[in-house]
């Protein structure tokens, strides 16, 4: 993790080849065009929807340019992958791990290759995108274990010679609408888990991100070639309003997963509760660091600059508002805008970089629009609000305001670094700012007194679905479930007991006797029988 200010920062400086090596590693010609479409364990070699280019957000470059999905092909991709799940879930759930287990192995082996692609095409910087690819390396442990644990319940029933249980089956194909800022990890909780679990995936990533999945997609297929399970994952790449818009009224998909902002939370689950489907849903963030009086300074600081300024912003868990006791409160602003002055800011696959880019010119314009957004209803800027133009790409500075709880756009979520402080007088002045807005993904408080530390995790803290203490907002271990309350959509997914969203839940009463007795005493006795 990044340590910031007096505390040194340091990243490790990784060997990274020439944007044409990196691309070539997975077959991809810089500037030529490549299928965005697989089916049946290969990809589709002419999808004929829209072209879509893929751009260097640290210079604004095209990289490739990819062939999409029609409405229609994504049609027949869903058939394949329900073809495929009627196979798959004949297969043991432990051998269905035995190719999970695999696909671990081969994330493993390509781990840098991967790195690099996600630092070259998300902008984020390369130890991030190592920690990205790892991240779906530990699902994938887990995921194995789990295809050994996938657990019932048995319960004492009521009547004499009965038996009472419940167990799960595979549920379906299972729909991943994945975002830009983790394209691999995300996507990789769900695909872990539903493999095991017995279901078959029909991918649509993020239209900004489209060559991260292409090479994930290679990597399934060389795994699973000539296996069970061949055909199981399956790709769409397209626009949202044909092929994200396919899959969600497809009647062949029970589950969709989706990570986005709260307006498409809010398309998906009008579209799928409509057909009786089920989604996950983790959607938009505005989480906060509390600091208290008697925090450990240090720790906190590194925890805010690496949650607000780290992945330059883009994570659904970064640091929004910075809550500060008012004892600390002015010395912590200080050292935090001067730990701000010496990030490194710029190429993403420089080991020495602290901040890459943004994602693409918009997410430029939505800084932009809410660095001017924050002047307008009263906040004051402390540090940054600009873009860096001479850099090429979409570069911009980590910006501070010091703002008040009754501006109304300290309620939404822009994603980008940009951080709202605010001070309190108590803990619980605290609390309530952390659940005064609409969204609940994650939050932390740092402090060094056990009473805080409790009232905060205790049923009358921290609303998120994350609440942590000492440790910042973001990078959360893939062991926990993870999701958010409220407009955060209320989906959890990765470890923990995240799995049972990917399985049908069956309920079974068994009858060894030879009389039929009724629950809750019922009698219905039929005389003349
Ligand atoms: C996201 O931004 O959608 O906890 C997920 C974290 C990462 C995952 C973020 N492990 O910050």
């Amino acid at each position: 993790m990044a340590r910031a200010k007096e505390v040194e920062v340091k990243v490790k400086t990784s060997p990274v080849g020439s944007k044409d090596e990196i691309l070539r590693a997975f077959g991809i010609e810089l500037g030529g065009s490549v299928s965005g479409v697989a089916r049946g364990g290969a990809f589709v070699e002419q999808p004929t929807g829209p072209k879509l280019a893929t751009h260097d957000p640290s210079t604004g470059k095209v990289l490739a340019s990819v062939a999409t999905a029609t409405a229609a092909e994504c049609g027949a991709v869903s058939r394949s992958a329900d073809e495929a799940f009627r196979r798959w879930r004949m297969v043991p759930a432990p051998r269905r791990g035995e190719i999970v287990r695999r696909l671990g192995d081969a994330f493993r082996e390509r781990k840098q290759d991967l790195a690099r692609l996600i630092s070259l095409e998300n902008g984020k910087i390369m130890s991030e995108a190592l920690g990205e690819v790892q991240e779906v390396i530990d699902i994938c442990d887990f995921a194995v274990g789990l295809s050994r644990q996938l657990y019932g319940n048995q319960m004492h029933s009521e009547r004499p010679f009965h038996r009472l249980t419940e167990q799960w089956h595979p549920l379906g194909v299972v729909g991943i609408i994945s975002a830009f800022n983790f394209p691999l990890a995300v996507p990789g909780w769900g695909w872990a888990i539903a493999v095991v679990c017995g279901d078959s995936i029909v991918w649509k990533p993020s239209s900004l991100t489209p060559l991260i999945s292409i090479a994930a997609q290679k990597i399934f297929h060389e795994v699973t070639r000539s296996t069970e399970a061949e055909g199981i994952f399956n790709l769409v790449i397209g626009s949202g309003a044909t092929t994200g818009e396919a899959l969600l009224a497809d009647p062949l998909v029970p589950l969709i997963q989706a990570t986005g902002s709260c307006a498409l939370g809010e398309r998906v689950s009008t579209a799928v509760g409509k057909r009786g489907a089920r989604a996950i849903l983790e959607l938009g963030g505005n989480n906060a660091v509390a600091v208290l009086d008697d925090a450990d300074l240090d720790l906190a600081l590194s925890a805010v600059v690496f949650g607000a300024v780290g992945t330059a912003g883009q994570r659904c868990t970064s640091t929004r508002r910075l809550i500060l006791q008012r004892g600390i409160a002015d010395a912590f602003v200080q050292r935090l805008a001067r730990a701000y002055a010496t990030v490194n800011i710029g190429d993403p696959l420089d080991g020495e970089t602290l901040m890459g880019p943004l994602i693409s010119a918009d997410a430029v314009e939505a800084f932009l629009d809410g660095v001017a957004t924050i002047k307008a209803q009263g906040g004051e800027l402390l540090h940054g609000g600009e873009v860096l133009p001479d850099r090429g790409g979409y570069y911009v500075q980590p910006t501070i305001f010091k703002s008040r709880r009754d501006m109304p756009i300290c309620a939404e979520e822009i994603f980008a670094p940009i951080l709202h402080v605010f001070s309190v007088e108590t803990l619980e002045q605290a609390i309530d700012l952390n659940n005064s807005v609409p969204q609940g993904l994650s939050s932390g408080l740092f402090t060094t007194n056990l009473h805080s530390a409790e009232r905060w995790l205790s049923v009358a803290g921290s609303d998120c679905g994350i609440a942590n203490v000492n440790a910042g907002t973001s990078g959360a271990e893939i062991g926990g479930a993870f999701g958010g309350e409220k407009a955060t959509g209320g989906g959890r997914q990765a470890g923990s007991d995240a799995w049972k969203a990917y399985m049908r839940r069956q309920t079974c009463t068994i009858n060894y006797g030879t009389e039929l007795p009724l629950a809750q005493g019922v009698k219905f006795e039929l005389h003349d029988a």
